[in-house]
C-alpha cells in the first residue's frame, strides 16, 4: 500500500493537529517526540506526516507531495491555491486585523497613501482595493510585524490577532477587523479521487469528533 502523506504546520497548531489524527486511529506518537525529524511515519497504517512551515502547507498539498494538510485560513486566503478545503476544524481561532496606535482610531480614512506592513500582501491588497477602495503602499515583512508602526516603517499593520497580547505589549490596538480565521483541513484534488476510500474514512472520523 502507498503511503498517505499529511502535511502539518510546525508550531502553534502542531499539538492539536496531532490529537485530531490520533483520534482517527493513526499512530502520532512520533510527532510528540523532541526531534528535528521532518518526516514521521506510522508504518502500520502507512501514513507519513511532513512537518513544514505553516505558510508552505498549501504548496505541498497543491503539488500532491502531501495528500492532506492542516493550515490556517489566513494561509489559504494568502496563497490562493488550487485544492479542496474540506473541514473547518474550529481550532487556531483568530482574526485578521488592521492594527496600529490607538491615536489612529477613527482617523484611518483621513490618512492618504498609508503604508501597511504585513506578512499577508495579497490579503492586504484585496482588502484595500475591494473593500476599502483605497490606495495604500504594502510593505512585506516576514515576522515581528508589530515593530513596523513603532519605528516609523508603516502607519498600520495587517496581521492575525489571537489573544491580543502581542499588540498590547507593544502599545497597539485593533483598528479594523478584516475576517475570522481558523484551521482548515485541505486535500489535494487528485488524491481525493485516487485515495478516496482512505481519505473519506479519515474525514468522516474527524467530522464525528467535531460533532
Ligand atoms: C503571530 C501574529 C502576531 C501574533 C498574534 O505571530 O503575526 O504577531 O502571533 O498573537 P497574539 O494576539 O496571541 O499575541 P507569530 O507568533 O506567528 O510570529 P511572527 O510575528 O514571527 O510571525
Amino acid at each position: 500500500m502507498k503511503y498517505l502523506n499529511i502535511a502539518l504546520a510546525k508550531g502553534r497548531l502542531a499539538k492539536q493537529a496531532a490529537d485530531i489524527f490520533a483520534n482517527t486511529g493513526i499512530n502520532t506518537s512520533g510527532l510528540l517526540e523532541d526531534s528535528r525529524k521532518l518526516i514521521i511515519t506510522d508504518e502500520e497504517n502507512k501514513v507519513r506526516f511532513f512537518l513544514v512551515k505553516p505558510s508552505d502547507v498549501p504548496t505541498y498539498v497543491e503539488y500532491g507531495a502531501a495528500d492532506i494538510g492542516i493550515c490556517g485560513r489566513d494561509t489559504l486566503l494568502e496563497e490562493g491555491r488550487d485544492l479542496y478545503e474540506v473541514i473547518d476544524l474550529g481550532i487556531g481561532k483568530c482574526r485578521m486585523c488592521v492594527a496600529g496606535p490607538a491615536s489612529l482610531a477613527g482617523k484611518l480614512d483621513n490618512i492618504p497613501n498609508k503604508r501597511v506592513a504585513t506578512k499577508y500582501p495579497n490579503i492586504s491588497r484585496e482588502y484595500y482595493q475591494r473593500v476599502k477602495r483605497e490606495s495604500v503602499e504594502i510593505i512585506e515583512l516576514s515576522g515581528s510585524v508589530e515593530l513596523a508602526p513603532l519605528v516609523g516603517l508603516s502607519e498600520v499593520i495587517v496581521d492575525i490577532v489571537e489573544s491580543g497580547k502581542t499588540l498590547q505589549d507593544n502599545g497597539l490596538v485593533v483598528l479594523e477587523t478584516i475576517c475570522d480565521i481558523s484551521a482548515r483541513m485541505i486535500v489535494n484534488k487528485v488524491s481525493m479521487k485516487i485515495e478516496r476510500v482512505r481519505i473519506s474514512k479519515i474525514l468522516d472520523s474527524i467530522r464525528k469528533q467535531l460533532d
